[in-house]
């Protein structure tokens, strides 16, 4: 057995992103379009006889307990009765506190990486089970490609490929906390919903126009109310030629998508002159 390994973390960003209502358990049933993006965090797993130890290379990632990566790693030996330990570290790149999935993505990651590390024989599906304990986009994370989520975000279907797409992600120089965004959501303040089933059908069948047209994120409307530089973003992606810009999960990072590298290059110098997080992406591919 392996006594390590390392893993690519990718971000996420939701296509569309829609509120079906509260639930018993104090969450929202969802229905959203995930799609992960090359924008990768390097995890870096090596086996220990006992115990669990995480550093990052950010002091924005806290480097205790409270890190979702952790808190993986103590349900996985839980969860196996796998007597060991793992040491942890994080490389980061995505952008904490931006509706990347970022922390979740790192979390999936361990899951996955302790699986191989420990050969513990976990088929996807039970690593999904496990990670939803941690985390509502974990699963996704596991699952990984362009997906379908509903419930709290882990019952998911698998949907073609949205392969090559191009964007642009800018963060604003802030976080938002996804548990408060939800929390004030109102119902009553949407105007705009997604067109879910039109954005899977026109995915399916490579009409990306037709895809743009029906992405929408409710939860814009709660973000915009805090950071108006949401709207600025999104007006100034679709001014630098974005065939469609969005708020990807709670916010704030704001995803363009264009359609030809030229012009996501120029839209991506100058929105950097403004804001630091500024990253060209495309799908992730697995490698
Ligand atoms: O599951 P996770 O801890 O990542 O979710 C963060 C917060 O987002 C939750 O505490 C909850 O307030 C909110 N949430 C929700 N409905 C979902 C997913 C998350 O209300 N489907």
């Amino acid at each position: 057995m392996d006594t390590t390994v390392s893993l690519l973390a990718p971000a996420k960003v939701n296509l569309t992103l829609d509120i079906k209502g509260p639930r018993p358990d104090g969450y929202h049933e969802l229905e959203t379009i995930m799609h992960q993006v090359n924008l990768v965090d390097t995890v870096h797993l090596r086996r220990l006889t006992d115990g669990i130890e995480v550093s990052t290379d950010s002091p924005l990632v806290p480097g205790d307990s409270d890190n979702l990566a952790y808190r993986a790693a103590v349900e996985f030996f839980q969860a196996t009765g796998i007597a060991g330990g793992v040491d942890i570290h994080i490389e980061k790149h995505i952008p904490v506190g931006a509706g990347l999935a970022g922390g979740s993505t790192d979390a999936a990651a361990v899951i996955k990486g302790l699986n191989r590390l420990y050969a513990a024989g976990l088929d996807i599906k039970d690593q999904m089970v496990l990670g939803a304990r941690i985390g509502s986009d974990i699963p996704f994370c596991i699952l990984g490609g362009t997906a379908l989520a509903r419930g709290r975000g882990e019952i998911l279907t698998p949907l073609s490929p949205a392969r090559n797409l191009l964007m642009v992600l800018a963060k604003p120089g802030y976080s938002v906390s996804t548990r408060e965004v939800y929390a004030r959501y109102d119902q009553g303040k949407v105007t705009r919903r997604p067109d879910t089933g039109g954005v899977e059908a026109a995915l399916a069948s490579g009409n990306l126009a037709g895809a743009c047209a029906g992405m929408e994120n409710v939860l814009e409307t709660v973000t915009l109310e805090c950071c108006p530089e949401v709207a600025l973003l999104k007006q100034m992606m679709t001014d630098l030629g974005a065939v469609k810009a969005l708020m990807s999960g709670s916010g704030p990072t704001v995803f363009g998508i264009f359609l030809q590298r030229e012009v996501a290059e120029a839209a991506c110098a100058i929105i950097n002159r403004y804001y630091e997080e500024v990253f060209i992406v495309t799908s992730f591919e697995r490698g």
